[in-house]
């Protein structure tokens, strides 16, 4: 897979609290950023879905999904700390045990930590947008990377998408053309119906106050 540097590593300011969240809570929800493959069985003790959150920042989605499905497990991949701070605070206040966090880059987990077919579903909710047409090389919805989150899911499992930059989507609509395994399931245009359960998060709040529509995309693993 062509490596991607999707992100810039910022420390940011950490609150004591998400300091205090990191340190007490990172051995009941972290896992190790270096290790082998993950076997979801051996990190929640049961054969339950397993979903995937690329980018799951403070985890509006994970800890609202997680809390209504609690026989599904949860993993978020998030390289931002004080998300993860925040994020760790909330699943300990909602009790959620099915839900486990990895501060690493998302590419490089699934490229070695993810197996082949072992993923329910990926959500991909608002990726940085790298806006700048120089800068689109560092998007992370490319086509090796789609084609990675592709084997990583189970025949049926589903990826959404959704996003506030328009040339953004219609780049990943074009690279997911280019990857036989993912079959869109979107409508006009190819596009898919905001799903009701995703959570209005800032990050969508703050396009939408800035006039930017939010197009949601939704694939499937072919057979
Ligand atoms: C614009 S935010 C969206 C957060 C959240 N999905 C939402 O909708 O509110 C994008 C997030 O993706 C994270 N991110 C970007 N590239 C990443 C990567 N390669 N691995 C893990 N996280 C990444 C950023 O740190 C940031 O928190």
């Amino acid at each position: 897979m062509r490596a991607v540097r999707s992100f810039v590593r910022r420390e940011g300011r950490l609150t004591a609290g998400q300091r205090r969240a990191l340190d007490a809570l990172a051995g009941r929800y972290t896992l190790d950023p270096a290790g082998g493959p993950l076997e979801p069985a051996a990190v929640f003790g049961r054969h339950a879905p397993f979903l995937l959150e690329i980018g799951c920042g403070a985890g509006e989605l994970l800890v609202s999904l997680a809390t209504a499905r609690p026989e599904q497990d949860y993993l978020g991949i998030e390289v931002y700390r004080p998300g993860v701070g925040r994020l760790l605070q909330a699943l300990a206040r909602q009790g959620c045990d099915n839900v486990r966090v990895l501060a690493s880059d998302a590419a490089e987990v699934l490229e070695q930590r993810l197996r082949p077919e072992s993923l329910d579903g990926v959500y991909v909710f608002f990726p940085d947008p790298w806006p700048k047409k120089r800068h689109h090389k560092r998007r992370l919805l490319n086509r090796d990377v789609l084609g990675c989150i592709a084997s990583r899911l189970k025949e049926h499992g589903r990826l959404y998408v959704a996003t506030d930059w328009s040339d953004y989507a219609a780049a990943v609509l074009e690279a997911a053309r280019q990857v036989p395994q993912l079959t869109n399931l979107g409508a006009g245009a190819e596009l898919a119906p905001r799903p009701r359960w995703r959570p209005l998060t800032r990050f969508e709040r703050r396009a939408l106050d800035a006039g930017r529509p939010v197009i949601d995309l939704v694939f499937a693993r072919a057979c």
